[in-house]
């Protein structure tokens, strides 16, 4: 058994984690930043990579002290190496480096959308490759057939927004601040998803892709045209999001053979709305719905860490001079979708 100290650093949370190969998580330190970008409604970046060399030092000796472990019990160091806001990428990937170099053990440099997509398996060890993903968080919008640790093979992505900048965009035009995501759901379960007609872009199409662009232009009308109630918006944008995921899940089923598992991982599989249809279409299908707990769909370390033991599993590891990556495809042989903007 391999114990692997975790290190996330991508966005607006600092994590250390130490999780074993056998799935055991002994500790997980995690601290969010809410406080420091609420005054400007979204993550600042600056603001982010200071307050990521503030917090990740403590959390480091902290996951250790939780699990009564010293940095000469672990079998290797797991960092995001990107994709993400590049100050903060380069404050884990060095934390990683540096305690790696000085403990003399591997440094494993994790992508951050690996993190996502492993992290079913380490809540159900029985998921089995190939599964469907559905990776929804706030950078990324990605259906993703996982064949394998380090085998994955991207069926669709989006062709403008992610479903959490949605999220985060429609939170921000309803003035319910940030972070957008819990507060659009919170606000969804007082109103009516039926009030608002909204588009549901893409529905039907023949590729699974994504777009949620003019999704969140129709939330902006809505609100401006001063006809409909706040919650009866977030409750409408909830359900019309809905509609798209599950309708473009549903197509990338149909274009699959054999998988094991609907599978949803990121910061927006916490929704539990969003995971209830997709546990409904999964058992139309009559295949097996995985989705980790809400803590370990928004970003942790626990999920970096496992990575690093599957990848240490697979004798994958890194050299010290490895190279953050601010982007960092999970499938770089990927065709850009059409009518993609710059963010696919
Ligand atoms: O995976 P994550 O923590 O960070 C990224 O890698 O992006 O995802 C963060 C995203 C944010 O856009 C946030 O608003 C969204 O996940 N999110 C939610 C919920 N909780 C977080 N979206 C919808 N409903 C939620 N409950
Ligand atoms: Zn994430």
């Amino acid at each position: 058994m391999a114990i692997i100290l975790g290190l996330e650093s991508s966005c607006d949370e600092t994590a250390a984690a130490l999780v074993t190969s056998d799935g055991e998580i002994l500790a997980h330190a995690l601290a969010g930043q809410e406080e420091e970008h609420r005054p400007f409604g979204g993550v600042v970046p600056e603001i982010a990579a200071r307050a990521h060399v503030d917090a990740m030092t403590p959390l480091v000796a902290q996951a250790f002290e939780k699990a009564g472990l010293s940095v000469a019990d672990i079998d290797a160091v797991a960092a995001t190496a990107g994709p993400g806001l590049i100050g903060g990428v380069m404050v884990g990937l060095m934390t990683g480096k540096a305690l790696a170099l000085a403990a003399d053990k591997p440094l494993i440099a994790v992508n951050h959308l690996e993190g996502h997509a492993l992290s079913p398996r380490l809540v159900d060890p029985s998921l089995a490759f190939p599964y469907l993903l559905l990776l929804v968080s706030g950078g990324h919008c990605q259906l993703l057939l996982v064949e394998g640790v380090g085998a994955y093979r991207r069926l669709a992505t989006t062709i403008d927004d992610a479903a959490g900048e949605a999220y985060d965009k429609t939170a921000k035009l309803l003035g319910l601040g940030y972070p957008g995501g819990p507060a659009v759901e919170t606000a969804a379960k007082d109103g009516n998803p039926d009030a608002v007609p909204l588009p549901r872009p893409l529905l039907g199409a023949a590729e699974p892709h994504f777009s949620f662009a003019g999704l969140k232009s129709a939330v902006l009308r809505a609100k401006d045209s001063g006809e409909y109630a706040r919650d009866d918006i977030a409750a409408s944008f909830q359900a019309a999001t809905i509609d798209c995921l599950v309708d473009r899940t549903k197509k990338a089923l149909h274009s699959v053979d054999d998988v094991t598992a609907l599978v949803v991982a990121g910061g927006v599989a916490s929704n539990a709305a969003i995971r209830a249809a997709l546990e409904a279409l999964a058992a139309s299908w009559g295949l097996p719905f995985v989705a980790p707990p809400p803590w370990l769909c928004t970003d942790n370390a626990a999920m970096i860490a496992w990575a690093g033991a599957e990848r240490f599993a697979a004798g994958l590891v890194d050299p010290l001079d490895i190279a953050p990556r601010a982007r960092w495809p999970l499938d770089a042989d990927a065709a850009k979708a059409r009518g993609a903007g710059v963010k696919a």
